[in-house]
């Protein structure tokens, strides 16, 4: 059925992963893409779809309600999939601020604009929905056993699950007050093209590549579970069109790892694929560094998926093994990518881009 769908935070990497898979495999839907653009946001990602028919970029945030009430009105959004959020637990530690503004303040603000658009104004229609994007981070830390279920009590340890389990708690309380057509997802540690290098996986690639130390916290021990971004991608079309509305859904990878292990897999992947290019001759495991762990660090997310499965027949379709070897891939065929915004031109794109259209 066709749809308007509203992205928010599409240039992030979870983002922009969407907005292809939704261009490429659902022809009637439009998609807004509305973004502020901050240092995660990056329209590289995006730049071969601008002229997409079926797509239209806005520069904005979250936290503007004329923004979304004009934005609301005028393309008759019936679809909302929420990525826009502060996303990096380190820079919550450091800079919690932000986190509260977008992740909580920001998630509120869409909930008032969805509302307004959705029920206050009469127009009822039974096909909209609000898809908010979460975390499992929102459940605390698992000792060596166990796994999150959609039951698993609240527990956040970090400002940003923190300000992700109170945006939950905000989408869930339009639901039950409002009748607000909510969904949540709550997702493990995604990986895959487009990723920020602040994240474990890009950072250690890039630094792979370079020569550079990696950076691994504490002992490497703490584990989590990695989901290919397509998968996650797919999951979450599936539950904007399948889920019951007012529900949550888990989605995991099946795939529990430890940092090292991780980190390890990477640098002999970059061995076999480039060769030996340290100066010293010896292996990249060589660069890996064990340096002061973060502060409150969670020491294991691993994800119950199977509510997904079992009611909306979703389970991921790729192995790490797969999804790690595609992704070592795209960032070696892609180093352009990696360039820009290492060098931050990445952030002048969007004047060359859009400057003079909007
Ligand atoms: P990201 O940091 O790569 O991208 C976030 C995007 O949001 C950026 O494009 C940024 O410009 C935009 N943004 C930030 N503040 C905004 C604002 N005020 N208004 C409009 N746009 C704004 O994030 P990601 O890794 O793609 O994560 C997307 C979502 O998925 C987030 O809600 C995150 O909490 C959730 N999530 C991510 C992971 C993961 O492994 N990456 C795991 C679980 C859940
Ligand atoms: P990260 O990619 O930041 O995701 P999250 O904190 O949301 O799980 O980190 C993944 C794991 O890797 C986490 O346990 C912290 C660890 N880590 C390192 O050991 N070194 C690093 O340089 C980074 C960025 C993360």
């Amino acid at each position: 059925m066709a749809k308007t769908v509203l992205v928010t935070g599409g240039c992030g990497f979870i983002g922009a992963n969407f907005v292809r898979l939704l261009l490429e495999t659902r022809p009637d839907w439009r998609v807004i893409n509305l973004d502020k653009l901050t240092y995660a946001g990056n329209l590289h990602s995006l730049a071969d779809l601008a002229e997409h028919p079926n797509y239209r970029f806005v520069r904005g945030d979250i936290c503007d309600q004329a923004l979304l009430d004009s934005l609301f009105q005028e393309e008759r959004i019936d679809t909302v999939v929420h990525f826009a959020a502060e996303s990096h637990v380190d820079r919550s530690i450091t800079g919690p601020a932000e986190f509260i503004r977008t992740n909580i303040t920001g998630t509120f603000t869409l909930l008032e604009a969805a509302k307004k658009q959705w029920l206050d104004s009469g127009n009822k229609d039974e096909n909209c929905r609000f898809l908010h994007v979460s975390t499992d981070e929102v459940y605390g830390s698992l000792g060596a056993t166990g796994f999150f279920t959609e039951q698993t009590p609240y527990d956040p340890r970090s400002p940003y699950s923190a300000s992700k389990a109170s945006s939950d708690h905000l989408v869930r309380a339009y639901f039950h007050t409002y009748g607000l057509p909510i969904l949540i997802t709550n997702c493990s540690n995604n990986y895959g093209p487009y990723q920020f290098p602040e994240k474990l996986i890009p950072l250690v690639l890039n630094n792979g590549l370079q020569g550079k130390e990696l950076p691994v916290y504490g002992d490497g021990g703490n584990v989590r579970d990695w989901l290919y971004v397509q998968d996650h991608c797919e999951a979450i079309v599936r539950v904007v069109e399948q889920g019951r509305l007012g529900e949550a859904y888990n989605i995991g990878g099946h795939n529990e790892k430890n940092n090292l292990q991780v980190v390890e897999l990477l640098c002999d992947m970059l061995d076999e694929k480039l060769g030996l290019l340290l100066p010293s001759g010896e292996p990249r495991r060589s660069l890996i560094t064990f340096v002061k762990d973060r502060l409150g660090h969670d020491r294991r997310y691993a994800i119950d998926a199977d509510k997904i499965d079992q009611e909306l027949g979703w389970t991921p379709k790729y192995t790490f093994e797969q999804g790690i070897e595609k992704t070592v891939t795209w960032y070696l065929d892609n180093q352009a990518w990696m360039d820009a915004v290492i060098d931050g031109s990445y952030q002048q794109y969007y004047a060359e881009m859009y400057g003079k259209k909007l």
